[in-house]
């Protein structure tokens, strides 16, 4: 027997960051959207557990048991007191430390595929808090479509959101995110230092304003495109300030807004339609600011064969 679990990636349209919390976390405030970029993860009857990694970013990420697949396969056994068996194989097509939560996709992929070849109820609501403990994007590759996310970005509200058309830049680099909330607990530091100012990123609780979750519902291109909004992108331009040029490129070639995603490098611009983010990802395929350029669409959801 065996299972076949596609896994999207996913993009934060918004993410608003509050201060460092005891446990080295931080409390977040994000709009999620799953994207049709997809890892594939397959699970094959076998008497041991252990993984494989293919695809065009298989030399970027573990092959051994550290990677998050079999991290999230050994969680869900420990959880659901079962042995943890069968061959993993990952096909992974989601760069890796891109801001993309790749890592993630595979972890949900493999609860999904483990559950279902051992017999335990595969259902989101079933793996949320084993998918939680095993990293704070998982809960939402789970989950796919559009959600805010609260708390780590593991507690899930799912919104309404009409069919939306990106193009993913993705740099020839890729950045810690470790690394990049330092940077922004770095920055947030030297804030306090200064007397009090609006806007100033750890100050406010963050919030996900009703206007853009309209526009979400609706499809309202400008007014999303208005609330597009990260507060690591400060952190982020500190370790790579050539994503301000990114940014500012698919601007100049007509995208009708940009975000980098999560803890980047990637830069997610909005295109009117499929047609239009065909041709921008060709315009920004060219450039040497980006490793490649990848016409998606979103929402989308976690495929099972
Ligand atoms: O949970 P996950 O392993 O994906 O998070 C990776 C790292 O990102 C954490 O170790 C932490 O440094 C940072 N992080 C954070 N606050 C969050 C989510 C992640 O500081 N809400």
């Amino acid at each position: 027997m065996s299972v076949r679990v596609r896994v999207p990636a996913k993009i934060n349209l918004t993410l608003s960051v509050g201060p460092l919390r005891p446990d080295g976390y931080h409390d977040l405030m994000t709009l999620f959207q799953a994207v049709s970029l997809f890892d594939v993860v397959e699970v094959h009857a076998a008497d041991e557990l252990r993984v494989a990694v293919h695809g065009r970013y298989a030399d970027e990420v573990p092959h051994d048991a550290s990677n998050l697949a079999e991290r999230a396969a050994r969680a869900l056994a420990a959880h659901a007191g079962v042995e943890a068996t069968g061959h993993l194989r990952v096909t992974k097509e989601i760069p890796v430390a891109a801001g993309l939560a790749g890592g993630s996709a595979d972890a949900g992929g493999a609860l999904i595929a483990c559950a279902r070849l051992w017999g335990l109820d595969a259902s989101p609501a079933a793996l949320l808090p084993v998918a939680a403990e095993v990293g704070s994007d998982v809960p939402f590759a789970l989950l796919g479509g559009a959600a805010v996310g609260q708390g780590r970005g593991e507690r899930l509200t799912p919104v309404e959101a009409a069919q939306l058309h990106w193009v993913l830049a993705v740099a020839p680099f890729g950045l810690s995110t470790p690394e990049v909330f330092r940077r922004f607990d770095a920055l947030s530091a030297d804030d306090a230092l200064r007397p009090p100012a609006t806007g100033s990123p750890a100050a406010s609780p963050p919030e996900t304003d009703a206007e853009l979750l309209a526009a979400l519902r609706s499809g309202d291109l400008p007014m999303i495109s208005r609330h597009l909004s990260n507060d690591l992108l400060a952190p982020a331009l500190m370790l790579r300030p050539e994503l301000a040029e990114t940014l500012e490129h698919g601007t100049r070639l007509g995208a009708v807004g940009a975000v980098l995603s999560g803890s980047g490098p990637t830069c997610a611009f909005l295109a009117t339609d499929a047609h239009h983010a065909a041709e921008l990802a060709a315009q920004l395929q060219r450039s040497e600011l980006c490793r490649d350029a990848v016409a998606v669409s979103a929402p989308t959801h976690v495929v099972v064969d």
